[in-house]
C-alpha cells in the first residue's frame, strides 16, 4: 500500500527529508535562540503565515545562516521549499 510506483514523487516528509538539512550545531545553536529546527511542530506552526518555516527559509536563502557558511546548496534550497510548500505545513 506504501508502494511508491515508478515516476511517482515520494512525497516530502518533514523527518527523512527537510530535518537532515540542518546539522547538529545548527540545531543546538539555533535551540539557543528559540528557533527549533528539530521540532515539528515548531517548524509546521502555521501561524502567521507559517512564519517560522519561513523566517528559516529566508535565513538560508540570503545567506545570513549558518553565520559565514557553509551556505545551502540550491538542491538544499529546493528541497527544503518543496517540503515547505508541501509536507511541513502537512505531515511530520
Ligand atoms: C529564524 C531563523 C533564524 C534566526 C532568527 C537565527 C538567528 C541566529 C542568531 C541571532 C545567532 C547568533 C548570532 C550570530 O552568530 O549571528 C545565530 C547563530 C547560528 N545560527 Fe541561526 N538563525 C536562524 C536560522 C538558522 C538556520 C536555518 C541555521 C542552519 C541552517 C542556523 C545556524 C546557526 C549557527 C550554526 C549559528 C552559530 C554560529 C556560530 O556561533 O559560529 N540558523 N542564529
Amino acid at each position: 500500500m506504501n508502494d511508491v510506483k515508478k515516476g511517482e514523487k515520494m512525497p516530502v516528509s518533514y523527518e527523512r527529508d527537510i530535518r537532515p538539512l540542518f546539522r547538529q550545531i545548527d540545531i543546538d545553536q539555533m535551540n539557543k535562540h528559540n528557533v527549533f529546527l528539530d521540532n515539528y511542530t515548531y517548524m509546521a506552526d502555521p501561524s502567521n503565515d507559517h512564519g517560522n518555516a519561513q523566517n528559516v527559509e529566508d535565513s538560508v536563502t540570503n545567506q545570513s545562516m549558518p553565520p559565514g557558511g557553509p551556505y545551502w546548496r540550491d538542491e538544499q534550497l529546493i528541497l527544503y521549499r518543496s517540503g515547505e510548500a508541501t509536507d511541513i505545513c502537512l505531515n511530520p
